[in-house]
């Protein structure tokens, strides 16, 4: 978490710096602070809160002056949100001002090293540590510096640092948290992200975890730990400005809800040719393909829901099994796999520390390691042996809506594409398959238009402080994700719950009025999933079901009916999961929630 942006160039540097936090503040947003310098002197203003609080502090970044400079938007770690712990942090001597993104895992152990040599610390971070680290390595040798710093400190992070000796340059390090730098005419940047370049540039170079660089207005040279220079690619980024605006929207949620079904579309066509799904990108050989035994998905939060949603479908095509799990769970658990598992990690951001470390302990075992990823270029992308990108575009809002149902889209094809490949499923199968998949763009449209009275739902159902969402098989693992959007955004609480387990305990919690949210997608199990309702209202609860379009039963039962569209009932899940998207936006809106950026939380997880 945390974003860190970096200028270097010919023109000032406080703005631009602060446009380039404006756009990572998903990433934290519970203080902010930039560092420019000019003449040799270090200025420096830092404000707790949004970024608007520095840009008022600053009048804009009006008020520093200086053509080289760092921010920071925070997510607090080691230390309450408040100036002191804000970044930057500079070096008792004044000499160095640091931003970082992740924890020095060593940081206390440095600060008693320090304190006995007479620096005093003013924040309670773990980067203040570092910065004053810098300052007593220093020899006048900036690059040396860097490189003794580094390799004392331990941890996953990103840093920019600039040196009053230096004006006209910054180096950066990356190690296990991202770090992109952009390259302009006469000036160059870094950033955790691109959405803070693309209004810049869209040439890019990717630095990989222990390489660190130095960039002035001019050059930019990316070193290897030994200092040794890298040759590194130049990539281009194709997502644009816009992209990265909210386009009239009040929010990036409902903007990115709206984008759903382009979303989906520009992830399924180019992998759908004369009616069978291709994945030209994978390197998986038919032979490895033959020599899966399992299948173990792992990712964190929504991304590991879509898996619990995917491995349904996984598993009835290719009969495979499919074991799901928490990353930060799997890497504990000395888990089985081996060179015959397909090991899928989930990863909007591509960037989730937990998920990173389970795809290294599975690799480490010899599995098989593809990933579904959505940032080209991110840590999974790279370290993975094979990657599946979701075309979503970049998703701003801290709850994931494109990024979710795109992971789900993807499971689908490569669950018909492996079910192909194996022999399980005909080629005429798997062409019927593949065409019902193109549809979902539109059935998710559709799930869209069919469902403009969520908001008046959201007003009657805002107060419910804390209500249940049920469902049996893929229904289930829905319930999941539409439970958890409504508590990250509304601060609701709710439990989903398999609706056949209610009555083994949880159902002591249903009394008159508890708001019960069934979801009646999966027609199999139609009948079950309505006796769990009847014994839900049966103690009181008012039940909000979710049915399928035409189907009347429902509405015998429930108090209030949400349809979605019919599809190949094997992907019913993006369309299901729309109006559950829709009713947290909604309830949270109603609620005065902050919907983009929730509280406690940032969209990208990058510590353990
Ligand atoms: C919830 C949400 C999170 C992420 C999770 C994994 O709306 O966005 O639960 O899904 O933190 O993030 P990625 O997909 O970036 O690995």
């Amino acid at each position: 978490m945390c974003g860190i942006v970096g200028y270097v160039g010919q023109q000032e540097a406080a703005p631009i710096l602060l446009e380039g936090l404006k756009t990572l503040e998903y990433r934290g947003y519970d203080s902010a602070g930039v560092a420019v310098q000019r003449n040799g002197v270090i200025h420096m203003v830092k404000a707790q809160g949004m970024i608007r609080n520095l840009c008022e502090k600053t009048r804009d970044g009006a008020d520093l002056h200086g053509t080289v400079g760092v921010g920071h938007t925070r997510w607090a770690t080691h230390g309450a949100p408040n100036d002191t712990n804000a970044h930057p942090h500079l070096s008792n001597g004044e000499k160095f001002a640091i931003v970082q993104n992740g924890i020095f895992e060593n940081y206390l152990e440095l600060r008693e090293l320090l304190t006995e040599k007479g620096y005093v610390f003013h924040s309670e971070t773990d980067t203040e540590v570092v910065v004053n680290l810098l300052e007593l390595y220093y020899n006048g040798d900036l690059k040396e510096t860097v490189m003794k710093a580094l390799a004392r400190v331990q941890g996953s992070y990103a840093i920019a640092v600039m040196c009053a000796d230096f004006p006209d340059r910054i180096f950066v390090a990356r190690n296990g948290a991202p770090l992109i730098l952009g390259i302009g005419a006469g000036e160059n940047f870094c950033a955790s992200d691109v959405t803070a370049l693309v209004s810049h540039t869209k040439n890019v170079i990717y630095i990989d975890d222990a390489e660190f660089a130095e960039i002035t207005a001019r050059t930019i040279t990316v070193y290897d730990s030994t200092g040794t220079p890298v040759q590194k690619p130049i990539a281009r980024v194709t997502w644009d400005v816009e992209a990265a605006e909210k386009g009239g929207y009040d929010h990036f949620m409902l903007k990115e809800i709206m984008e759903q079904p382009r979303a989906l579309k520009a992830t399924i066509d180019p992998r759908v040719k004369d009616g069978h799904v291709f994945f030209e990108e994978l390197k998986l050989t038919e032979e490895q393909l033959h020599g899966i035994h399992k299948i173990v998905i792992t990712a964190c939060g929504s991304a590991y829901y879509a898996g619990q949603a995917g491995r349904y479908v996984l598993e009835q095509l290719t009969r495979i099994p499919v074991e799901t799990d928490l990353a930060s769970e799997f890497r504990y658990r000395d888990p089985i796999v081996d060179e015959h598992t397909l090991m899928i990690i989930i990863s909007q951001s591509g960037e989730t520390a937990d998920t990173i470390a389970a795809m290294k302990e599975a690799k480490a075992k010899g599995a098989h390691v593809l990933s579904i990823v959505n940032v080209v270029g991110s840590t999974i992308s790279r370290l993975s042996d094979d990657v599946i990108y979701t075309w979503a575009g970049p998703e701003i809002a801290v709850a994931t809506t494109k990024g979710y149902t795109t992971q789900v889209a993807v499971l689908y094809l490569f669950a018909v594409y492996l079910a192909e490949k194996l022999g399980r499923i005909s080629g005429e199968e798997a062409g019927k398959l593949a065409d019902d998949i193109t549809l979902l763009p539109q059935q998710l449209q559709r799930a869209i238009d069919l469902n403009p009275k969520l908001e008046k739902l959201a007003e009657k159902y805002r107060d419910n402080p804390s209500l249940f969402f049920i469902g049996r098989n893929v229904d289930y693992a829905v319930c999941m994700e539409g439970s958890l959007k409504l508590k990250e955004i509304s601060y609701l609480h709710s439990e989903a719950y398999a609706a056949g387990e209610l009555k083994h305990g949880t159902i002591a919690l249903i009394d008159e009025g508890r708001l019960v949210i069934a979801l009646a997608c999966y027609e199999p199990l139609f009948d079950k999933t309505m006796s769990n309702v009847k014994e839900v209202k049966a103690r009181g609860a008012r039940v909000l079901g979710v049915a399928l379009e035409g189907n009347r039963a429902i509405y015998t039962e429930a108090d209030d009916v949400i349809v979605i569209p019919r599809t190949n009932p094997l992907f019913n899940v993006p369309a299901e999961i729309v109006p559950l998207q829709l009713f947290a936006y909604y309830v949270a809106k109603a609620n005065g929630c902050s919907i983009d950026k929730p509280k406690n939380l940032a969209k990208s997880v990058t510590v353990e």
